[in-house]
């Protein structure tokens, strides 16, 4: 039977790290996938994470099945870390959340849930969005078309059009929006225009499911919660995907957490209870140890400032990448004017390389980027950057 089966093409993203890592050249980057690393090159294991790993494993604990829908701190400080405390939804119990396998795993339970309660329901997403987005919606049973967000003449948002197509879609049409750094533009719409788009998606009757994957990367935690915030107080129903890969630099621990917001407590109670089977029925429930040392952090006011303190570390340290690079590419000769990087938000940077600029600058340079010209900014380092620009140079 799997005599017909047909290869597939590479992820365009994490198929990037299988061909970066049997790249035996020295001088290589990987600007492609989206993952922190610090002035080393190395993925962080942040202070707080240390701290909450070792009082677990001095615990000892026993690692029983978790409930279905996980650990009722993590998803308390993971709802809590979006709404703000003492959110009224969150007090009447019109709001849920349940623990995923990362933001991924958090569209994925959203999406089949949505596919058994709308089937006939159309999903759009952004121009461009993160690659993933239209897989996961397809792979759910979904027709995805995309609305306008990104103007590559003028490298920023394009208001006008995506507001006007939003206007034009069928009522009870799903809508992902990216809450904060936008992925993989690095642009974000204003506090203003996101008042308007807010409106628009209330009064049009569409459903909002908010990607927030960098919360903290862009202005911090609560700043970059706001367009969340923003939804929730519209009162109609929102779904939420958010995750701590980034955050707290727990990649392989696959944290995320699925909210939603209910019209009622009674609500809330029915839509779990369908969440808990499509949890159920894809891995059963979620693992332990990611989710504990998250909850832990959380939960633990000397740790979670700890962890904010680190967090804003990384986020200043991306800003100043942006800025080197957009020095260093001057330095180097080139007179593209390339300060909208500045102005982009969180570990990406749509650099405006056409596709066969980006192969060159892989073939002939070693440095990895993603087929949009999608760069991380967040894996450039005093060791690298100038190598990167250089690079870049040659290409343009
Ligand atoms: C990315 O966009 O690079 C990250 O979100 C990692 C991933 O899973 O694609």
């Amino acid at each position: 039977i799997f005599e017909s089966v047909e290869l597939a093409p590479r992820d365009p993203i994490l198929g990037l790290n299988e061909q970066y890592n049997t790249d035996t050249r020295s001088e290589k980057v990987n600007l492609g996938v989206g993952v922190y690393y610090d002035d080393n090159g190395r993925v962080p294991l942040l202070k707080a994470v240390r701290e909450a790993e070792k009082a677990r494993i001095e615990q000892a604990a026993p690692r029983a099945y978790l409930p279905i829908d996980g650990l009722a701190p993590y998803n308390k400080g993971a709802q809590t870390l979006l709404l703000g405390q003492n959110n009224e939804l969150a007090v009447s119990g019109r709001a849920l959340t349940v623990q995923t396998l990362g933001g991924t795993g958090a569209l994925k339970i959203g999406a089949d849930f949505l596919r058994h309660v709308q089937p006939n329901a159309k999903v759009v997403i952004s121009n461009p969005s993160w690659a993933n987005h239209r897989g996961i919606f397809e792979r759910a049973g979904f027709q995805v078309d995309q609305y306008p967000y990104y103007n590559p003449e003028t490298h920023g948002f394009d208001f006008d059009g995506m507001l006007a197509a939003l206007k034009a879609l069928p009522k009870g049409t799903i809508v992902v929006l990216h809450a904060c750094c936008h992925n993989p533009t690095g642009v974000d719409p204003s506090t203003e225009q996101w008042k308007q788009i807010a409106e628009t998606v209330k009064e049009t009757g569409l459903v909002p499911f908010l990607d927030i994957a960098y919360q903290g990367f862009g202005d911090g935690l609560e700043d970059d919660a706001s367009v969340v915030r923003l939804f929730a107080s519209l009162d109609i129903s929102v779904l939420i995907s958010s995750s701590f890969s980034k955050s707290f630099s727990l990649y392989g621990e696959r944290v995320g957490a699925l909210t939603l917001l209910c019209a009622s407590k009674d609500e809330s109670a029915r839509v779990l209870s369908q969440l808990k089977i499509v949890i159920r029925t894809n891995y059963s429930n979620p693992p332990t140890h990611g989710g504990t040392v998250v909850s832990t952090v959380l939960n633990t006011p000397e740790l979670y400032q700890l962890w904010v303190e680190e967090l804003s570390g990384m986020r200043n340290r991306i800003r100043d990448m942006r800025t080197q690079l957009v020095q260093k590419l001057k330095d180097h000769g080139v007179t593209q004017n390339f300060d909208f990087v500045l102005a982009q938000r969180g570990m990406f940077s749509y650099s405006g390389l056409t596709k066969e600029q980006v192969e060159a600058l892989r073939a002939d340079h070693g440095v990895y980027a993603v087929g949009s010209g999608r760069i991380c900014v967040a894996a450039l380092n005093s060791g690298n950057i100038d190598h990167v620009a250089k690079s870049i140079a040659k290409v343009l």
